[in-house]
C-alpha cells in the first residue's frame, strides 16, 4: 500500500515521535512523507528523509517533515490540487497528524473519497472526539518552567504578573499550568475583571506576588494589566506572554508516550484494512480507540 504522512496546522512536541513509530511500524509499504502539511501535497513537496534521521529527531518539538497552515487548500483550485497529487502519486491512505482546522480538511478530502486516517496533534487539546491530543504536556510542562523562572525575579520585587498562554480558544492550558503554579486566578473567557480584582486582592493578604494566568483570545493583556495598575495603585503589576517557548523544546514522557500509542493504533488499523477513523484517547480507560470519519461528520 503507498500511505502517505502529513504534519498539519500548529505543531506540537511529539509529533517526531509520533512520526517515527509510524514509519518505523508500517515500514513494510511505501511511505511517502510530504513537507509542509497540505500546502506540501498541493505543491507536491515530497521528502526524502530516512528513518535514521527521524529517529535522532525524536524527542524534539516541531516537526522535522514541517507543516503549515494552507489558505490555499481553502480554495477550490487548491483542494483539486490536493487530490491530484495524491492521486499522481497513487496514494491509498493519507495520515493526518493535525489540529481542528486540518480535522476538517480530513472529513473534506475523506468526502472526496481520500481514505485517512486522522491522528490529533495540538498543544490545545481542543479536538472533542480525543481527551489527548500530542503535544498539550509539552506545552503545559513549557508554561510551567517559564513562569516559575519569571516568577523568581517577581517575588524580589513583591510584583504582581499577569501571564498569557496558548490554547486558541480552548481552556484546558491555562487551567491546568494555574493549578500547577498555584495562581490565584486563571482568566478565561467566563471571567469578569471585578471577579479577578477580587482574588487578587484577596491573594494580597499573604502573597506579595500572586500569578494570574490568562487564557488567550479572552481578553487583551494590556488592558488588564492596566486595569490592575488602576484600581491596585500601590502594586506593581507585570505582564509576560509565554507564547511559542510552549510548543518548543523537548517532549515530555508523557507526550513521547502518548505519541507512539497513537502511532501503534493506527498501525493497528492500517493491518486491519480500517481506514476513515480518527484515532482517540480514552482517558477513562486509558486506551485509544477508533472513532469513525462517518459519526463526527456535521459535528465539527
Ligand atoms: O493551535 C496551536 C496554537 O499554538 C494555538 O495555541 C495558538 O493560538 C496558535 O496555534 C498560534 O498559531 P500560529 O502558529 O499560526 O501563530
Amino acid at each position: 500500500m503507498n500511505i502517505a504522512i502529513i504534519g498539519s496546522g500548529g505543531d506540537g512536541a511529539g509529533m517526531n515521535e509520533c512520526l517515527f513509530n509510524l514509519c518505523n511500524l508500517l515500514k513494510k509499504h511505501k511511505i511517502i512523507l510530504f513537507y509542509h502539511g497540505l500546502q506540501g501535497i498541493i505543491d507536491n513537496e515530497i521528502a526524502n528523509i530516512d528513518l535514521k534521521t527521524i529517529k535522532s529527531e525524536r524527542k524534539k518539538g516541531g516537526i522535522i517533515i514541517k507543516s503549515s497552515r494552507s489558505s490555499e487548500f481553502l480554495t477550490e483550485n487548491g483542494f483539486n490540487k490536493c487530490i491530484k497529487n495524491l492521486n499522481k502519486n497513487k496514494i491509498d491512505l493519507l495520515i493526518i497528524m493535525g489540529g481542528n482546522g486540518s480535522l476538517k480538511a480530513c472529513l473534506k478530502l475523506n468526502n472526496a473519497n481520500v481514505k485517512c486516517i486522522f491522528i490529533p496533534t495540538t498543544i490545545d487539546n481542543d479536538i472533542k472526539f480525543s481527551n489527548y491530543s500530542i503535544g498539550h504536556s509539552t506545552a503545559i510542562e513549557n508554561a510551567v518552567d517559564f513562569i516559575e523562572k519569571v516568577n523568581t525575579s517577581m517575588i524580589a520585587f513583591d510584583r504582581t504578573c499577569i501571564y498569557e498562554v496558548m490554547g486558541r480558544h480552548c481552556p484546558d492550558i491555562a487551567l491546568k499550568v494555574s493549578k500547577k503554579v498555584n495562581a490565584c486566578y486563571c482568566y478565561t473567557s467566563s471571567s469578569t475583571k471585578q471577579d479577578l480584582l477580587k482574588a487578587v486582592k484577596k491573594e494580597l493578604k499573604n502573597n506579595n506576588a500572586p500569578i494570574i494566568i490568562l487564557q488567550e483570545n479572552t481578553t487583551d493583556i494590556n488592558e488588564l494589566k492596566s486595569f490592575l495598575s488602576l484600581k491596585l495603585k500601590t502594586v506593581d503589576v507585570k505582564s509576560a506572554v509565554v507564547g511559542y517557548v510552549q510548543r518548543g523544546g523537548f517532549a515530555t514522557k508523557e507526550d513521547l508516550q502518548m505519541a507512539r500509542g497513537f502511532a501503534k493504533k493506527t498501525a493497528y488499523c492500517v493491518k486491519k484494512g480500517l481506514s476513515n477513523v480518527l484515532i482517540s484517547y480514552d482517558e477513562k480507560l486509558k486506551n485509544f480507540k477508533c472513532v469513525s470519519l462517518e459519526e463526527i461528520k456535521g459535528l465539527c
